[in-house]
């Protein structure tokens, strides 16, 4: 019993970083709701850009995900700004 316990644990770990990083965003950034990946890496050459654009954004879809600075690092590391 505890070992499936623990084998649940890790694999819930796993999912949960597996969802990080841009896997946040893609549900609306998908070039319908809002810019996709395309759009955004062609928009924004640095990580910084993007996450300043990010925190400054009007959109209060945005709300959610604008004070959580290492989703929106992970997100930038994920669309290959530095
Ligand atoms: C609930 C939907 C939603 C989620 C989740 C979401 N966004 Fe957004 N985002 C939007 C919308 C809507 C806009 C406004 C688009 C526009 O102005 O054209 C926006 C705008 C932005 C902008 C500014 C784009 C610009 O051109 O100025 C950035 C950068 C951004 N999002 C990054 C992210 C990142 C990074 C994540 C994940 C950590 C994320 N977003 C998650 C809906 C979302």
């Amino acid at each position: 019993m505890k070992k499936i316990l623990m084998s649940l644990v890790l694999v819930l770990g796993f999912a949960s970083v597996a969802m990080a990083g841009y896997d946040k965003c893609a549900g609306c950034h998908n070039g319908k709701v809002s810019p996709d990946k395309a759009a955004l890496t062609a928009k924004f050459k640095t990580a910084a850009d993007f996450i300043k654009a990010a925190k400054e954004s009007k959109n209060p879809m945005m709300n959610a995900v604008k004070g959580n600075e290492a989703d929106l690092k992970a997100a930038a590391a994920d669309l290959g700004l530095k």
